[in-house]
């Protein structure tokens, strides 16, 4: 049996995905090395002691993994005759346990795009015969493990099991939206993905509400803005720039050509700060630090930019300066970070403080 986690990231952040996981292990004292291969779109956990890739699976959540979209753990690596695929498939699928689904997927990279197809037809075929095997129910059940098959080329890969609880609800770990029409700029995926995925359905609803008033620092030309009034909310839009004609028109942005550093709230029922400037990121996590533990607002999201060469590195240190800095209000906090799929070189932070623990 393997000893190894899959773990699948934006193409050109392995060695950060790669370090994140190393770090996030050994702080759990489970030991191992990464392979990474750049611009592969992932990366692969060996453990040292026997069955700690499953011990790690269990004991580290998807959601304190920042350069990691999805994972699983590996049973085998695949080396597989393309004329009989399925009974390579079979030959070494002997320790699963019986799943409830079946996921077929391959990396973000343009290599791995190309195997679309290929899974799509694959996929009938090799889930009847994994049925008959009985190691697939013949109907879905989301409740049971996910036998997690991941292709490098149409040959090569690894097979495994993930835990639904732990891992992503998309396919590739990717939550696609589309970009609506309306909106002046394409950041404005990366707000909508942001409530998507750093919140879950519930927080979505007792966090967003109608009526809301937001802040919106480094705003133009508008497309996290945009976000905020399609959710009804009214929008104090902070840049030197222009924002865009049709969002000043719904008459809920105010535009304040001020500096986002400087800019300090008129009101004081402000719920969300939302913050796109292009800064160094301990700048920008000290500001959303004040923000929240002067009460100026209850949730801020973010973004951090990382042009630096040890991205992992960096955003460690800011998440530690954030917990800790809200610490000091009490243990009612929360702080979560992931680079999604919209992001680029930056990641997106999601931060709140219990309302009776702020100043
Ligand atoms: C990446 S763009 C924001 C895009 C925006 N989120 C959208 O969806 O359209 C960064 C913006 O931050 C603004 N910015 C950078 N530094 C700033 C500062 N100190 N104060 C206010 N705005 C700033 C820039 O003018 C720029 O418009």
């Amino acid at each position: 049996m393997s000893n190894e986690l899959v773990l699948y990231c934006r193409g050109g952040f392995e060695s950060d995905c790669a370090a994140e996981i190393q770090h996030r292990a050994a702080e759990l004292e489970i030991f191992g090395f990464a392979k990474a291969k750049a611009d592969s779109g992932y990366v692969v956990f060996q453990c040292y002691q026997e069955g700690e890739a499953h011990k790690l699976y269990q004991l580290l959540d998807l959601r304190e993994l920042v350069f990691t979209r999805h994972w699983f753990v590996a049973l085998a690596e695949l080396q597989l005759d393309a004329d009989d695929r399925i009974k390579d498939i079979i030959a070494s699928g002997s320790e699963l346990p019986r799943c409830g689904s079946l996921r077929l997927e391959y990396p973000d990279t343009n290599d791995g795009k190309a195997l679309s197809s290929f899974c799509k037809k694959f996929q009938r075929p090799l889930a009847k015969a994994l049925q008959k095997q009985g190691w697939l129910t013949e109907k879905e059940r989301p409740n049971l493990p996910i036998l997690q098959l991941f292709f490098t080329d149409g040959t090569h890969g690894w097979i495994g099991v993930a835990e639904p609880a732990n891992a992503s609800p998309w396919h590739n770990g990717i939550l696609r939206l589309r970009f609506p029409s309306q909106a002046p700029s394409r950041s404005t995926l990366k707000l909508d993905e942001a409530f998507l995925v750093l919140l879950n359905e519930q927080e979505q609803q007792d966090y967003i509400e109608n009526g809301q008033h937001a802040v919106d620092l480094g705003a133009c030309p508008g497309g996290w803005t945009y976000q905020l009034v399609r959710r009804n909310m009214f929008v104090a839009s902070v840049d030197n720039g222009p924002m865009a004609e049709s969002l000043m028109e719904t008459g809920q942005v105010r535009h304040y050509r001020e500096d986002g550093f400087k800019f300090r709230p008129e009101r004081n029922n402000i719920s969300w700060l939302v913050c796109d400037m292009v800064e160094k990121p301990a700048r920008v996590t000290e500001l959303m630090l004040r923000w929240l533990t002067e009460g100026w607002c209850k949730y801020a999201m973010f973004n951090l930019k990382l042009p630096m060469k040890k991205r992992f590195a960096e955003v460690e240190q800011d998440l530690q300066r954030l917990k800790e800095g809200l610490s000091e209000l009490g243990d009612d906090f929360e702080v979560r970070a992931k680079q999604l799929y919209h992001d680029r070189e930056e990641i997106t932070v999601f931060a709140r403080l219990g309302r009776h623990q702020r100043h």
